[in-house]
């Protein structure tokens, strides 16, 4: 069972090469189970009952379902991040030379552990805007196979590489194009050339390298899966499988998928953008939800704010703390701070840990050693826009940011019972005090 779900989460990471893809592939799981695409610019009805989602910039995505019942109304809320650290490609693509080659002119997107891009064959994905008569439309745009590489420079050239060495963004990490063959304008003719139009009709590109090394579950127990991305498309995949599976009578279930993390999520479609509080106001306006009522609503409401986390690291347990510490496939994190850069609080913490047991899954605790100033993520950075009960939830991983992660085979399973449990649950917050929570009907011991 846990391979299946495995092999579906490999899956959806490969046909997910950027950030926008990971929308596509998101979007496609919600058309097959039914839900229904609304657009930002246009007037919306909801129904209860209803199944919708909605999409910013391609790249971020609010996913709701509407119960029967919107008496006291709250909403169930669990997001992740679609975006992953790459090398973005510039406007002007190509770097002519030395002689006849042609390197592509890239920058970092986000923090990627730069040494691990090198030497392995890399692909091109993201979206072009096309004119297409008197409109100009986005396409999805991915290469069929792998079009570049970064060469390292030989060990002769370097030789106190293995004391460490700091690449050069500029200069040591553009990839190779062409020994010769292509010349200067190729790379947007092999844009516009594999999507059958005129290169004078590509107008732009938001285009990223992107590594296809196939995902895998590895190890002699068959206890690992590695894959490009894991950060953070296993939350993303998890928390949609959960709430798929995790239909609600009372109150509005949203999914959130938001892109710009891996670069402070402060633009138009990131978490710190006004898309959820947005979405959120359009449905309880839809609902007949007066300013009153939404007020209650979000007070009662709670944030599932989901990111991987570190676990400890077999060659390196130093760097985490003694412990509030995770490892693999022994389920999800609750990650907490007391600076806040996780949301989660003792009230947060208390509803996680009864989800987790009313699910029957395991879970741990994670804090970063007290001497380390650990990453952030975008729990907090939501909670400016709408401030809710909030937890910091992940999936424990080794190697954050390579281009080539590793994580727990049982772990991902794991998340989607404890997210369908999060979704199915009966929660009531009754103030800041005080929460009651009840499985939904036949919930316990029920596994994906
Ligand atoms: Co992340």
């Amino acid at each position: 069972m846990n391979q299946t779900l495995n092999e579906q989460l490999l899956d959806f990471i490969h046909r997910s090469p950027s950030m926008f893809h990971a929308i596509a592939s998101i979007r496609a799981e919600l058309d097959a189970a039914g839900y229904m695409p609304l657009l930002e610019t246009e007037a919306w009805h909801i129904e209860r009952d209803g199944k919708y989602y909605t999409v910013r910039n391609g790249s971020s995505l609010i996913a709701f379902q509407v119960g029967r019942d919107t008496q006291n109304c709250s909403f169930r809320i669990a997001a992740a991040h679609s975006d992953s650290p790459v090398y973005k490609i510039k406007a002007a693509p190509e770097l002519k030379g030395p002689e006849e080659m042609l390197r592509l002119n890239v920058e970092a997107y986000g923090g990627m552990i730069d040494s691990t891009w090198l030497d392995r064959p890399l692909s091109v994905a993201g979206r072009v805007l096309i004119r297409n008569g008197d409109a100009v439309e986005t396409r999805l745009f991915c290469t069929d196979r792998d079009v570049v590489l970064i060469p390292n420079l030989a060990i002769h050239f370097n030789r106190d590489v293995n004391k460490g060495y700091a690449f050069n963004r500029q200069t040591d990490l553009c990839p190779l194009f062409s020994a010769g063959k292509l010349k200067e304008g190729d790379f947007d003719a092999m844009v516009a050339g594999q999507l059958g139009i005129d290169p004078k009709n590509l107008l732009a590109k938001d285009l990223f390298l992107a590594n296809r090394q196939k995902g895998c579950v590895w190890g002699a127990a068959g206890e690992f899966i590695s894959s490009p991305r894991l950060d953070d498309l296993q939350c993303a995949f998890s928390a949609l499988r959960g709430f798929l599976a995790g239909e609600r009578e009372n109150g509005v279930n949203v999914f959130c998928c938001f892109d710009n993390e891996e670069v402070g999520s402060n633009t138009r479609q990131g978490a710190m953008s006004t898309f959820l509080k947005d979405c959120l106001k359009r449905i309880s306006g839809c609902l007949g939800l007066n300013s009153e009522e939404y007020a209650r609503a979000v007070a009662s409401s709670f944030l599932l704010s989901a990111d991987n986390a570190h676990a400890v690291h077999p060659n390196h347990p130093e760097k985490t703390d003694a412990e509030n510490r995770c490892f693999l496939n022994r389920g999800i994190v609750i990650k907490e701070n007391a600076a806040q850069k996780y949301t989660t609080d003792a009230v947060s913490r208390a509803i996680v840990r009864e989800i987790c047991e009313m699910s029957g899954e395991p879970y741990q605790l994670f804090a970063n050693r007290s001497d380390m100033a650990g990453g952030s993520t975008l729990g907090n950075l939501s909670n400016i826009q709408v401030s809710l009960h909030a937890a910091d939830v992940g999936l424990p991983q080794l190697a954050m940011h390579s281009s080539y992660e590793t994580a727990g085979a049982e772990d991902t399973a794991s998340a989607v019972n404890v997210f369908r449990a999060y979704y199915r649950a009966d929660l009531c917050i009754e103030n800041d005090d005080k929460f009651v929570l009840r499985p939904s009907a036949g919930l316990k011991g029920e596994k994906s």
